[in-house]
């Protein structure tokens, strides 16, 4: 097994669930769910499957429209008539991972001039690590799935094999389990 976290559709679907019930419990009811591109698009259509909001997407990567890696997050998609959509709203942000934490702060600095009512963070991973941007003041709610340590983690949407990335999710769940670890679902 290489050490890389595997998690299937099944699990995705099941911890976005997991995650409605804790944004429900918590009083937080949004207006719009805004994914952030390409990462938080499946995430985002789960989330509607239970809290029943509509999507906006905004597609944001450090590989801009080509293959080259940038220094910075950019916009490469941005949502139509941001200022009426936004303004006044209460906002669901929503990617698959937290990583370093820039390309979610350059979005949420965005979303920010269009002057919504508030911006909550949910994600389905945060990794435990040494963030390179922080949240603005502004964000007073965030959500994260599972916290996990600094691997890299492979999202089933990714896979060229999803037989082979199911029983690398199986085998890995199976050995976490061996070992003691959370078993995770
Ligand atoms: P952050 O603000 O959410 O922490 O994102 P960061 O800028 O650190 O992430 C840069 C890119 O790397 C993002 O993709 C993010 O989704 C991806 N990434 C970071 N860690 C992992 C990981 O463990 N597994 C996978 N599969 N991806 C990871 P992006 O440029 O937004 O592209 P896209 O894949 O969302 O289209
Ligand atoms: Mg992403």
């Amino acid at each position: 097994m290489d050490n890389k976290y595997y998690v299937g559709y099944v699990s995705i679907h099941k911890l976005v669930r997991t995650l409605a019930d804790r944004l429900m419990a918590s009083g937080y009811d949004p207006d719009v769910i805004v994914a952030i591109g390409s990462g938080g698009f499946i995430p985002a259509r789960i989330m509607k499957t239970y809290i029943n909001r509509p999507i906006l997407t905004v597609g944001i990567s450090y590989y801009g429209m080509g293959q080259k890696h940038s220094a910075y997050p950019q916009t490469i998609q941005w949502i139509d008539e941001a200022q009426q959509q936004l303004r006044g709203k209460k906002v669901l942000l929503i990617d698959e991972v937290d990583d370093t934490r820039v390309t979610l702060r350059y979005c949420i600095g965005e979303l920010l001039k269009h002057e919504p009512k508030e911006i909550a963070v949910l994600v389905l991973h945060n990794k435990r690590k040494r963030k390179e941007a922080e949240f603005q003041p502004e964000i007073a709610r965030y959500f994260a799935g599972k916290e996990i340590d600094d691997v890299w983690i492979k999202y089933p949407w990714d896979a060229i094999d999803i037989d082979e990335h199911a029983k690398n999710e199986h085998l890995m769940l199976t050995e976490y389990h061996r070992q003691g670890k959370e078993l995770e679902v």
